[in-house]
């Protein structure tokens, strides 16, 4: 390998924390190699534009493992084998400038791409590997949605969040004789609600791999009464869906973005409990405070491992794959082999079946 090889780095969809932590990882390790790391700025958008490349070093990116979000920025919206472009008439038009991408990457004699995303980023680093781009995955999502690797970063700091927040609503639940649902992110699999929900000591968690049934969350919450516990949380993931009934959504969300925004199934939870029950109800949507701040010395540790790992598979030329946790190690799985296949909770598992154990309700 040469001394100057140069490596490129991206971060894609949605932020995650420990994000940083995979950047630090990545130029420090390449700093002891004497390689050189560029950081694409805002997904793939930086390569289209190629001002928004920063020589990254390691001054630059020290015990920045400690930081949420990315220092490179992000985006769901920079796909671009599917780029939001306005026409002559001012319409927003989906265009592949991908061949953009492949161009600038050439013309800067880079090396390498190390793309950090979830399964749509990781996809068009995939296709981006069809057309000649070596490329190294790494896989993030606060969802830990993702088939290839045991966990993602970002999902233990997600639950965690989500755990504190549920811990808290116990004391004013228990207050006013209430019914408190909290909706938690994690799109079409349960991984943050049954985690926090059995965590946080839930009566209730309803995951979108488990169709629910109201009158049976009801019945539960009725059945507590009688014996003396007049208070409720029920945790909701955000794709769970009622027996025979969809996901709730609110839409597309931006221009350019390939996925409808889940939210509102919290809501529906709550006033169909206040009417049934007619128990003091009340909601709320954790939202983005369970992507947000300091990732937890679990993610910031996943991160790290996986950023250097990252450059050892790049060492190793093992282009096309992406690193993934399998303990006590740290593989290289075929992006081919990833994407595509969500993983969601499974219905034998030994966390579904602890919760039952404990007498947590799935509306089941
Ligand atoms: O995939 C991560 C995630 O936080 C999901 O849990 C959630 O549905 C989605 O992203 C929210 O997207 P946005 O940040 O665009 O609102």
């Amino acid at each position: 390998m040469s001394k100057s090889f140069k490596i490129a780095i991206n971060m894609g969809g949605g932020d995650a924390p420990g994000l940083n932590a995979v950047l630090e990882a990545v130029v420090r390790s390449a700093s002891n190699r004497n390689w050189e790391v560029y950081g694409i700025k805002n997904s793939y958008e930086g390569l289209l534009d190629t001002n928004e490349i920063i020589r990254m070093t390691p001054e630059k990116v020290w015990h920045i493992s400690s930081l949420g979000g990315t220092i490179l920025g992000t985006t769901n919206k920079g796909n671009p084998f599917k780029m939001p472009i306005a026409n002559a008439a001012g319409e927003i038009e989906l265009r592949d400038v991908s061949d953009r991408v492949v161009d600038n990457f050439r013309r800067l004699r880079l090396d390498c791409l190390i793309a950090v995303g979830g399964d749509g980023s990781l996809k068009i680093a995939y296709d981006l590997f069809k057309k000649g781009i070596p490329v190294i995955g790494v896989p993030k999502t606060i969802d830990n949605d993702l088939a290839a690797t045991i966990i993602t970063f970002g999902f233990d700091t997600a639950v965690t969040i989500a755990t504190e927040a549920i811990d808290r609503l116990h004391s004013t639940a228990k207050s006013h004789d209430r019914v408190m649902v909290v909706e938690v992110m994690g799109r079409n699999a349960g991984w943050i609600a049954l985690n926090s929900g059995i965590s946080g000591s839930a009566d209730v968690i309803l995951i979108p791999e488990i169709p629910f049934d109201i009158d049976k969350v009801c019945d539960h919450i009725m059945e507590g009464e009688l014996h003396g516990q007049r208070y409720a949380i029920v945790v909701v993931a955000e794709g769970a869906a009622p027996a025979g009934g969809k996901a709730l959504n609110k839409g597309k969300g931006e221009a350019g973005r390939q996925d409808v925004l889940l939210g509102g199934v919290g809501e529906y939870v709550a006033r169909q409990i206040a009417k049934k029950t007619a128990k003091d109800t009340r909601f709320l949507v954790l939202g983005h405070l369970q992507r947000g701040g300091s990732p937890t010395t679990f993610d910031r540790l996943l991160s790290l491992r996986f950023g250097a790992a990252a450059l050892r598979l790049v060492e190793e030329k093992k282009f096309g794959t992406m690193v993934a946790l399998d303990p006590p190690d740290i593989k290289a799985i075929p992006l081919e082999e990833v994407i595509g296949s969500i993983k969601r909770v499974s219905l034998e598992g030994d966390t579904i079946r602890t919760a039952r154990e404990i007498g947590i309700c799935f509306g089941d």
